[in-house]
């Protein structure tokens, strides 16, 4: 005789559930990636029509927000800029007084200590032709580009920022930048590396959030970002990085790529961020505006499963619901 064996015992209180539950996520888990744009009037913001609920701000409607996501205990933000101008070689993206380095300097004027600031590290909102670095015709320039991005990420950190997360995908940037922030004296800030960053159609939406869109050259990142058809480039690229000198590594995007990011936490010790692209931001939301699915579960649900698979931290233009959703349900209890 088998003794009366129910799972269901471990489900039908909602205390219960919550007593045996695994994974739990936390705002201190979340990172709110943030688009700043040059040119815009002071307090103004843009809504970006491909991401309902995300905005481009000025650096005044950057500050208010940015107190917001420190006032919901969400620990950072990442910052992504746009230009008024942009040229072959991406020069307002290493400009001391670019969109960048302005904002940074602002933020940490209001909030000082009391939020991380992160800043991507890339030229594609930058190049006229909307390439992550410089081209010839259909050639992606990779060893032109690291002296300049060392050059961007030196500007940001000179400027407060704690953070500094390359997402280009060029070989050889983590350790490059590194030396670059060691010999100007920053041995502590923090390189966030994107190490497995997939040439990803889920990127779409991001395309008018952050005005990057190609006007030269080739028509994808093909050449530079990883195939969705391989998994094991994704190890040697996450190897490669700590070996450079990063102390986070990241996984891109998030939710088609949970099997690399359970593959990863397994394998390396190094905090791991997953970061839930525009694409999947827009598809919940689009969704729910459809009455398809329920919004805020959706969303819920989706960053458990980043957790779940082994995501230390998730950016996700989800982070202040999220964390607004989780501060009420701990008050619920
Ligand atoms: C490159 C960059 C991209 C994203 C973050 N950094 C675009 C790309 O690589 O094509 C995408 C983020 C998103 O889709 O939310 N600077």
């Amino acid at each position: 005789m088998f003794p009366n064996v129910r799972m269901r015992r471990l489900r039908n209180h909602h205390l219960m559930r919550n007593m045996v539950a695994e994974f739990e996520l936390k705002p201190s888990n979340l990172i709110l990636p943030m688009f700043v744009k040059e040119d815009l009037a002071e307090g103004e913001k843009n809504p970006i029509s491909a991401m309902p609920g995300v905005f481009q701000h000025s650096i005044s409607s950057l500050v208010k927000e940015a107190r917001e996501v420190r006032d919901l205990g969400i620990p950072a933000i990442i910052l992504f800029g746009i230009p008024s101008k942009k040229d072959h070689h991406g020069s307002e993206a290493y400009n001391p007084e670019g969109i960048i380095p302005r904002a940074v300097r602002a933020i940490k004027k209001e909030l000082g200590d009391s939020l991380l600031v992160a800043c991507d590290v890339c030229l594609c909102e930058y190049t006229d032709h909307g390439h992550c670095a410089p081209i010839e015709g259909d050639r992606i320039l990779n060893d032109e580009a690291l002296d300049l991005y060392s050059k961007a990420a030196l500007e940001y950190v000179r400027a407060g920022a704690d953070i500094i997360a390359p997402s280009d995908m060029m070989d050889g940037r983590v350790a490059h930048i590194r030396q670059a922030l060691d010999h100007d004296g920053h041995k502590d800030t923090i390189i966030m590396a994107y190490a497995v960053k997939y040439a990803s159609s889920f990127y779409g939406p991001f395309r008018e959030a952050a005005e990057s869109g190609f006007a030269e050259g080739p028509k994808d990142r093909k050449a530079h970002q990883m195939d969705p058809a391989n998994l094991s480039q994704a190890f040697r690229e996450v190897e490669l990085d700590i070996l450079e000198g990063a102390d986070i590594v990241m996984v891109k995007p998030a939710l088609p790529y949970l099997d690399i990011i359970k593959g990863i936490s397994d394998t390396f010790d190094s905090p791991l961020a997953a970061y839930q692209v525009s694409g999947e931001y827009s598809m919940i939301i689009a969704a729910s505006e459809n009455g398809w699915l329920d919004k805020e579960s959706a969303m819920m649900e989706s960053l458990l499963a980043i957790r779940r698979a082994g995501a230390t931290m998730i950016l996700t233009y989800f982070a202040k619901e999220a964390a607004k959703v989780i501060d009420r349900r701990v008050v619920k209890r």
